[in-house]
């Protein structure tokens, strides 16, 4: 499968939102790659259901929400209705992981759960097979513009084989400082998404940027 390049709107002029989606529309990306923080679970808060509402007024591709919240439980239903495609919660802030998975798949959306640095993916060998998407945290997560943690190559490539050895269709997510430097070495690794904040937004050309990081082989 060629991999999925999703640009992450929290790097975005939000002054310009419209501007912004539309250029994503317009590029080679696949997906829109939403962060939603609750300043509890990170030190951060991003936006809400109003932007978002914006965000799926204008987009013309599949929104992946990463919610960086304590309880997402309460807010699955509300996530669908604002158009989420792929719905991705925290292992740290799931006391009852499976159920949140099976919640959101009753939804409709794929289910998607974010590992943050510290967290070995073993613990993940017994939800696998219910998960559509595993994001690998290669930042601690809350800010855009972060350094890479190296450490995730090694992750990824213990992933995948848990992924393979249990027959698991789950793709393999990675968010924070993806960049041209680290997005080859990423998908050598095995990584199925890139989302890329900082270097898309920051970039002169992002449409270009975007393009660079889809036609990597
Ligand atoms: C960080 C967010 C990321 C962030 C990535 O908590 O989950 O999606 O936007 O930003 P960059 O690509 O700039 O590291
Ligand atoms: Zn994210």
């Amino acid at each position: 499968m060629a991999h999925i390049v999703a640009p992450s709107i929290l790097s975005a002029d939000f002054g310009n939102l419209q501007q912004d989606v539309e250029m994503v529309n317009n590029s080679d990306a696949q997906w829109f790659h939403i962060d939603i923080m609750d300043g509890v679970f990170v030190p951060n808060i991003s936006f809400g259901f109003p932007v978002l509402k914006q965000i799926q007024k204008h987009a013309t591709k599949p929104l992946d929400v990463h919610l960086m919240i304590v309880n997402p439980d309460q807010y699955i239903k509300k996530f669908k209705e604002h158009g989420a495609e792929v719905l991705t919660v925290h292992y740290e802030a799931c006391a009852h992981l499976h159920r949140t998975i099976q919640a959101i798949k009753t939804e409709g959306m794929k289910a998607g759960v974010a590992l943050n640095p510290h967290t070995n993916v073993k613990l993940l060998e017994d939800v696998i097979q219910d998960i559509d998407l595993v994001c690998l945290m290669s930042v601690n997560p809350g800010f855009g513009g972060q350094s890479f943690i190296e450490n995730t190559y090694n992750k990824v490539k213990e992933l995948k084989e848990i992924i393979k050895r249990k027959n698991s269709n789950a793709l393999i997510e990675i968010d924070g400082g993806v960049n041209a430097v680290t997005a080859p070495k990423l998908l050598e690794a095995g990584a199925d998404v890139l989302v890329a904040g900082s270097y898309v937004f920051g970039s002169d050309n992002p449409i270009e940027t975007i393009a660079g990081l889809t036609s990597l082989q």
